[in-house]
């Protein structure tokens, strides 16, 4: 898509800003094409074992990802106005090799770890940029994230279902679901503080400040996922966040 942009999406922002905001969306592209990788990873591992509605939700977000990859970069050429953009090269992920769980169900897990917690907190923090975007600009590109973001999310709790009702499943899940709750919390505040961004974000134009972001991502886990797990039979207490 071409996004069409007026003066009024840059309102109060002087050139620096600008700078600030072309750099962080450009970061986000390269973000969005990775995690869109990693949904390619779980369609072509689990192609034998998920379910089929699984599986069409993960091609779908391959799709989304790679599309949300190039708004991304179209934002950050947008703020950037006539200053150069570079957008970084996507990185191989790390994935953790959750000690003691059978290799064959690492990619079950890797999935659970970005849908279940990291794409259901995307969800409420999309929510809540939304809420707070004031332009046209920062609106369009909020809400076509957040419409896509869903459904992601919904691929991994649809597959944590699936897993859970095994005992070999359940039993991983019950070893590491802390511990990837307390990844998800690290990752996010992670990401604040290397975004380059100013801690009191630009509300208006989308980007919560880290105060903001960090009570949201508190927010996601006790009003989503905390309850849904608590649904599987999860208890609490093992998801804590570890320090
Ligand atoms: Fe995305
Ligand atoms: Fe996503």
């Amino acid at each position: 898509m071409k996004l069409r942009v007026s003066e009024q999406d840059f309102a109060g922002l002087l050139d620096s800003d600008r700078q600030k905001l072309s750099d962080a969306w450009a970061h986000r592209a390269q973000a969005e094409r990775q995690v869109g990788f990693a949904f390619q990873y779980f369609a072509q591992a689990l192609a034998r074992s998920a379910h089929s509605s699984v599986l069409a939700l993960l091609q779908t977000a391959y799709e989304d990802e790679l599309r949300h990859a190039t708004l991304c970069e179209e934002l950050a050429y947008a703020y950037a106005d006539s200053r150069q953009v570079t957008i970084p090269e996507p990185t191989a992920f790390a994935w953790p090799l959750y000690e003691g769980v059978p290799e064959a169900m690492l990619p079950d897990l890797h999935l659970i770890a970005t849908c279940v917690f990291n794409e259901t907190v995307a969800v409420c923090w999309l929510r809540r940029c939304l809420r707070l975007s004031r332009t046209h600009l920062a609106r369009l590109a909020n809400r076509i994230h957040l419409r896509d973001e869903v459904r992601h999310a919904r691929a991994g709790w649809a597959h944590l279902a699936t897993v859970a009702s095994h005992p070999e499943g359940r039993d991983a899940l019950f070893l590491w679901l802390g511990t990837m709750a307390g990844s998800t919390y690290r990752l996010w505040a992670e990401a604040e503080e290397t975004s380059g961004l100013p801690p009191a974000g630009y509300p208006d134009h989308g980007i919560p400040s880290h105060e903001d972001t960090a009570a949201t991502v508190s927010q996601a886990f006790e009003t989503m996922i905390k309850p849904g797990l608590q649904q599987l039979g999860f208890r609490l207490a093992k998801l804590e966040p570890k320090a």
